[in-house]
């Protein structure tokens, strides 16, 4: 019968019948689905597994240190982590548009990607976090199309690679239960949705260094506070925007002239609606004080309590 120590036990045997000796790639993003497929797979092949970890700096505070920690550390992964920071942001330098903004991002990517599994020889498999879920999707267009959803760890059409999506029969409750059943800490498995853009479509507008500091800086604290309250199970999905507005504050004796923070706290099921969260108010209070205080360049909170329809869930 089913279950999950059976399905663990059936895949490592498939992957091994399947690879033989040869060597497996995986673009590993930091979310639950690729870091799931490689631990499932490092568990069958070990060394012969290498990830790469592409760091585009847009990811949340901590983020690249606890894939290293947990993954290269923890689990004795090869993984070639490549800080291309610099790399997408000169490539973004002047552009406001979202939508040029993802595919910049997206294609970047791919780009470095490609440039490191250049550099490695004799690989012949890609592993890829692909659900059940995936396929169904793009095979029926319900995906949306308000906003394109570039999955950035999409890869390369013209790699040589054979496919491994040893998922692909699961939805996203049994990813996490095989996650935790391969040892993945609690914070990788129950991570929240994060789109593969990042902070980058969540500093509104054009980026720049400070401001996507601002809203990592922010983003952890707004976590933080969202998990000592407990809710971090509860609320779907929640992170700050800083919008390209400034307006007048005062700290102490002086006039301010700052940024804006918006705090955005979602219920959804899949993401395709959504509802914003009833954050009690001693918690967004909370949050709100600390941002001001601990952010620079930060004098107003807002709360963002639209839905989904009519807003999305990320303002850009
Ligand atoms: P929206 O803003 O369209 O978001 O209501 C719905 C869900 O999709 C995520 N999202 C993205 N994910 N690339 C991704 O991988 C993207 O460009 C992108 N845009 C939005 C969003 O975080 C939410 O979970």
């Amino acid at each position: 019968d089913w279950t999950m120590a059976n399905f663990i036990d059936q895949e490592i045997d498939k992957i091994r019948d399947k690879v033989g000796n040869n060597k497996v790639l995986c673009a590993l993003s930091g979310g639950v689905d690729s870091s799931v497929v490689a631990a499932l797979i490092h568990k069958a092949i070990g060394d012969q597994l290498t990830c790469i970890f592409v760091d585009h700096g847009l990811l949340r505070k901590n983020e690249a240190d606890t894939v290293m920690k947990t993954l290269g550390d923890g689990f004795k992964m090869n993984i070639i982590k490549v800080d291309a920071q610099d790399r997408f942001l000169n490539k973004l330098r002047g552009v406001s548009d979202p939508e040029q903004k993802r595919k910049i991002i997206g294609n970047e990517f791919i780009y470095v990607f490609d440039d490191e599994a250049d550099k490695l020889k004799d690989i012949d498999y890609l592993a890829q976090g692909t659900l059940y879920t995936d396929i169904v999707e793009s095979g029926t267009e319900t995906a949306q199309t308000i906003k394109s959803h570039h999955n950035v760890g999409g890869l390369p059409e013209n790699m040589q690679f054979e496919l491994l999506e040893p998922l692909s029969t699961l939805f996203k409750d049994e990813v996490r239960v095989l996650g935790t059943e391969l040892g993945l800490p609690e914070e990788v498995v129950w991570r929240q949705p994060f789109p593969g853009p990042g902070l980058g479509i969540r500093v509104l507008g054009e980026l720049t260094a400070e401001k996507i500091e601002i809203v990592r800086e922010s983003d952890a604290i707004l976590r933080e506070e969202i998990k000592n309250a407990g809710l971090d199970r509860d609320i779907w999905q929640y992170f700050t925007v800083l919008p390209d507005i400034r307006s007048v504050g005062v700290m102490g004796d002086a006039r301010t002239y700052d940024y804006t923070i918006g705090i955005r706290a979602v219920t959804s099921i899949d993401g395709m609606t959504s509802d914003w969260a009833r954050i009690p108010w001693n918690v967004l209070e909370k949050i709100s004080t600390r941002i001001v205080n601990e952010v620079d360049y930060i004098n107003r909170v807002v709360y963002d309590i639209t839905s989904k329809p009519p807003a999305t869930i990320e303002w850009e």
